[in-house]
């Protein structure tokens, strides 16, 4: 098959002309040091975009999840999260494994909830439970349905967690796409809360890095959690260069992103065997789910992979497809047309193989 449309994930963008430019141009230094320039730039620029005081830049979006976690928690501490949070499903386990930290999880509708659940799961200050330390949100919710959290909803949960004395944390692996489709400033939402993970290799289209941003003294301590994790790099200005051409190039996009999930979504529910709420569909994550009598998700994948498109299957029935920089207006179309063609034959005849890296649960 010679081009495939990748709709696994907003991962697989490779770096444009512009973008490796960037990079081979940037200045570096030795950043274990503090002494790259670039890394510097931008940890300053995300730390003012976000109105807090500081910021480190990490090699990825769990690492620097798990730098967030560092920054609040200690060994037998609890952390509170949405059944479906990235940082308890997705990381192997890591606030056990790092930090001899318990998740706490409870429901909510896309990922997102109110004060009323985690309420349901809040237990009083005893010797025999866990620390409730901190509670962590993911916007835009990745398994939750790619979903973007309202602000006024933001911030009654995270004022309600503060004046509980909890430290709060989002998981901002998408935050700009948050922000795009929420139609709110960066700082309008992070004003409400205590540390924020954004990754630039997802929607921004870089090859890799994160930042979480936070107070002086919460990026001091995971500044040295980076470094006991292995992950102080030297010269990463060649990445923190490429994050810096995305704040400049790639922000306005993220809205055609958006319109070609709409595209997709409103052509999906026309399918028969499929179904989809388009209502839902606020990002560049589209979820949508096989009917038991046309076949399984993986059945489609497979049928789809054949067509020459790539989606996830994140569920018996479920489906992930996710638009992103390198993918175009017509590919959505082509890929739309290939879902169309797959459900009009018979999905459930198409073999499966034993095992194949299209199924993420
Ligand atoms: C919501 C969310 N958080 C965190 C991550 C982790 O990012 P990384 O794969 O860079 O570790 C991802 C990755 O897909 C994600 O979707």
């Amino acid at each position: 098959m010679s081009h495939m449309i990748d709709l696994r994930s907003d991962t697989v963008t490779k770096p444009t002309a512009g973008m490796r430019q960037a990079m081979a141009a940037a200045e570096v230094g030795d950043d274990m040091w503090g002494e790259d320039p670039t890394v510097n730039e931008l940890e300053r620029r995300m730390a003012e975009l976000l109105g807090k005081e500081a910021a480190v830049f990490a090699c990825t979006g769990t690492q620097s999840n798990q730098l967030g976690v560092w920054a609040h928690c200690r060994a037998g501490d609890e952390l509170l999260i949405h059944k479906d949070g990235h940082i308890a499903n997705y990381e192997g386990g890591a606030p056990a494994v790092i930090h001899g930290v318990t998740c706490r999880m409870f429901g909510g509708s896309g990922g997102m909830f109110e004060v009323a659940d985690v309420e349901s799961v809040l237990h009083p200050v005893d010797q025999h439970f866990p620390m409730t330390r901190l509670l962590c949100f993911e916007n835009t919710t990745n398994k939750g349905g790619g979903r973007v959290w309202p602000l006024e909803q933001f911030r009654n949960v995270s004022n309600w967690a503060r004046e509980r004395g909890l430290k709060t944390h989002v998981d901002g692996a998408r935050f700009f796409n948050a922000c795009t489709a929420g139609n709110y400033q960066p700082a309008e939402l992070v004003e409400f809360i205590d540390t924020i993970s954004i990754c630039f290799s997802k929607g921004l289209g870089c090859p890799f890095g994160s930042v979480l941003v936070g107070s002086q003294d919460e990026i001091d301590r995971a500044r040295r959690g980076r470094k006991i994790l292995g992950g102080s790099l030297r010269q990463a200005g060649i990445a923190a260069a490429a994050a810096i051409y995305a704040l400049d190039h790639h922000l306005e996009r993220l809205a055609d992103d958006h319109r070609h999930a709409t595209l997709l979504a409103e052509g999906i529910q026309k399918i028969d065997g499929l179904s989809i709420d388009p209502d839902s569909v606020e990002s560049n994550l589209v979820f949508f789910d096989v009917e038991e009598d046309a076949g399984t998700a993986e059945q489609l994948v497979m049928a789809l992979l054949s067509r020459g498109v790539k989606v996830l299957a994140m569920g018996n029935q479920r489906i992930r497809a996710c638009t992103h920089l390198d993918i175009s207006a017509d590919e959505t179309q082509q890929a739309l047309d290939a879902v169309r063609d797959a459900m009009s034959a018979d999905l459930k005849s198409v073999e499966m193989q034993e095992s194949h890296p299209y199924a993420y649960r």
